[in-house]
C-alpha cells in the first residue's frame, strides 16, 4: 500500500495493448506512439468503504487519492483545486422541460479546469524527479502549468500561438515561466515546442502525450458522481471540446466507478465545438474512427481551436461508448451564451465554457437531449478575462 493509498498499477496503451511500469517518467507508448492511460487495482478495493469516508475528507480533488497516481503526500503541489459547485440553472426557452445544471470550474485556481490536470501531472512529475516541464497551450493550460510549476519549484516553458492575449502571456511570466509565442494555432506551437525542446532533458506536458493530466481531469467525473444526490447522475453531460482530455477523463472516471461496482449508468457525453473548428463533431457525424485535421480553424474560443486533437480515438470512443454525441455552435452564439449566463444566472463563463449553454437549442432540435432529462453543462473557465464586446468586434470586423 502506498502512503497516499494510490491504487496505480501500470500504464497501458489501448491501441497496441502494451503495458508500462509507472515508476519512471514516460510520455506516449514506446511501441506505437499512442496515449498511455493509468490503470488501478480496482478488484481488491473496498470501494463502498471509500465512498463512506469521502465526505470527511478536505474539499479538494485530492480526496480521490486512491484513484490518482501520486504515491506520497509530500509530492503534492496543491492550490486547493477541485470540488467546484454544481449550480441549478433556470429553465431555458431553448430547452423547455430540461433540468439544467452547471458545474463551474471557472472558480478553480488560475480560473479554469486546467488546474485539475496540471495539479496532478505536476505533482507526479515532481514525484518522479523531473525538473523542467514544457507545454504548448492556447492559454489556460500554460497559465495552470506555470502556477503549479511555481508551487512545486519546477522550471516551466510555455509555447502559445502568436495571437494569444498579452494578459495570458503576462500571467505565465508572473508565475516565473518562460513564454514563446509561435505559430497560428496550438498545432504549430506544439510542433515548434517539441523540436526546440529536443535534447534539453525537459518533459512534454502536452495533453494526452503524458499520462497524468487526464487523471486530474478524471476528477470532473468523480465529483459529478459524488455531488449527485442519491446517486442520481445527470442523463447527459455537455462539454466544450478542444484537445478532448476532459471527455476522456470523465469517461475514464465513470468506467472506473462502474468497474468498482459504484455506478450502474454512465451519463451520455456530448462534445461541443465551434463551427469554425469542429474536427471531433465532424468525425462523430461521419462515423470515422479518427479525426482528420480541420483546415483554416477560426473561433473566438482559444481553447477550442484545436484542429487535430492528438488522442482522437480515445475521444471518439468516450463519446460513442457513452451513447452521447456532439453539436457545433457559432461564435455569435458563444458570446450570446456568455452574456445570458452572466446576466440571468450570475455565472461568469469563458467563450469555451459558454459553449454547452449555446448548444442547447441544437441538441434538443436534433433529438440528442429530451424534455424530462437532467443535463449538466460543464463551464470549463471563467469569463472574467474576456470582454464580450471585444470578442464580437473580432468576429465582425
Ligand atoms: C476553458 C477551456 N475549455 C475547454 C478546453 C478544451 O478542453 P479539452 O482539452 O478537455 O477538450 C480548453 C482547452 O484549452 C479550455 O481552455
Ligand atoms: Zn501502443
Amino acid at each position: 500500500m502506498t502512503e497516499t493509498g494510490s491504487l496505480l498499477t501500470s500504464l497501458e496503451c489501448r491501441a497496441c495493448c502494451s503495458e508500462f511500469e509507472p515508476s519512471h517518467p514516460v510520455g506516449v507508448c514506446a511501441t506505437c506512439g499512442h496515449t498511455l492511460l493509468a490503470t488501478y487495482d480496482l478488484q481488491q478495493w473496498d470501494s463502498k468503504g471509500w465512498l463512506a469516508k469521502l465526505s470527511r475528507r478536505p474539499a479538494t480533488l485530492w480526496r480521490y487519492r486512491e484513484l490518482l497516481p501520486v504515491q506520497r503526500s509530500e509530492s503534492i503541489a496543491s492550490l486547493g483545486e477541485g470540488f467546484s459547485p454544481i449550480l441549478r440553472l433556470k429553465e431555458s426557452a431553448d430547452a423547455p422541460g430540461i433540468q439544467l445544471l452547471l458545474k463551474d470550474d471557472g472558480l478553480l485556481p488560475t480560473g479554469s479546469f486546467k488546474a485539475r490536470g496540471m495539479a496532478v501531472a505536476v505533482s507526479r512529475a515532481r514525484e518522479l524527479g523531473l525538473h523542467e516541464l514544457f507545454v504548448p497551450s492556447a492559454g489556460n493550460a500554460g497559465v495552470a502549468l506555470a502556477a503549479y510549476g511555481a508551487r512545486a519549484a519546477l522550471q516551466v516553458r510555455v509555447y502559445v500561438p502568436m495571437a494569444t492575449a498579452d494578459s495570458v502571456q503576462a500571467a505565465c511570466r508572473a508565475y516565473g515561466a518562460k513564454v514563446h509565442a509561435v505559430g497560428e494555432t496550438i498545432r504549430e506551437a506544439g510542433a515548434y515546442a517539441r523540436e526546440s525542446e529536443k535534447g534539453r532533458g525537459s518533459f512534454d506536458m502536452s495533453t494526452l502525450r503524458e499520462p497524468y493530466r487526464v487523471e486530474g481531469k478524471k476528477t470532473m467525473g468523480l465529483e459529478i458522481f459524488e455531488q449527485s444526490p442519491d446517486g442520481e447522475m445527470p442523463d447527459a453531460i455537455v462539454y466544450p471540446t478542444g484537445g478532448g482530455t476532459g471527455l476522456v477523463g470523465m469517461y475514464k472516471a465513470f468506467t472506473e466507478l462502474r468497474s468498482a461496482g459504484l455506478l450502474a449508468r454512465i451519463p451520455r457525453l456530448y462534445a461541443i465545438q465551434p463551427d469554425g473548428c469542429a474536427p471531433v463533431v465532424r468525425a462523430l457525424r461521419e462515423g470515422s474512427a479518427t479525426v482528420t485535421p480541420w483546415d483554416q480553424p477560426a473561433t473566438v474560443a482559444p481553447g477550442l481551436m484545436v484542429p487535430a486533437p492528438f488522442a482522437s480515438e480515445r475521444i471518439l470512443e468516450s463519446v460513442r461508448e457513452s451513447h452521447g454525441g456532439g453539436a457545433t455552435v457559432s461564435d455569435d452564439a458563444l458570446i450570446d451564451a456568455m452574456l445570458t449566463l452572466a446576466s440571468s444566472e450570475g455565472v461568469s463563463a469563458s467563450p469555451e465554457g459558454a459553449a454547452p449553454y449555446a448548444a442547447l437549442s441544437t441538441l434538443i432540435h436534433d433529438g440528442q437531449i429530451h424534455p424530462g432529462e437532467t443535463v449538466l453543462l460543464y463551464n470549463t473557465g471563467s469569463g472574467l478575462p474576456f470582454s464580450p464586446d471585444r470578442l464580437r468586434n473580432a468576429i465582425h470586423t
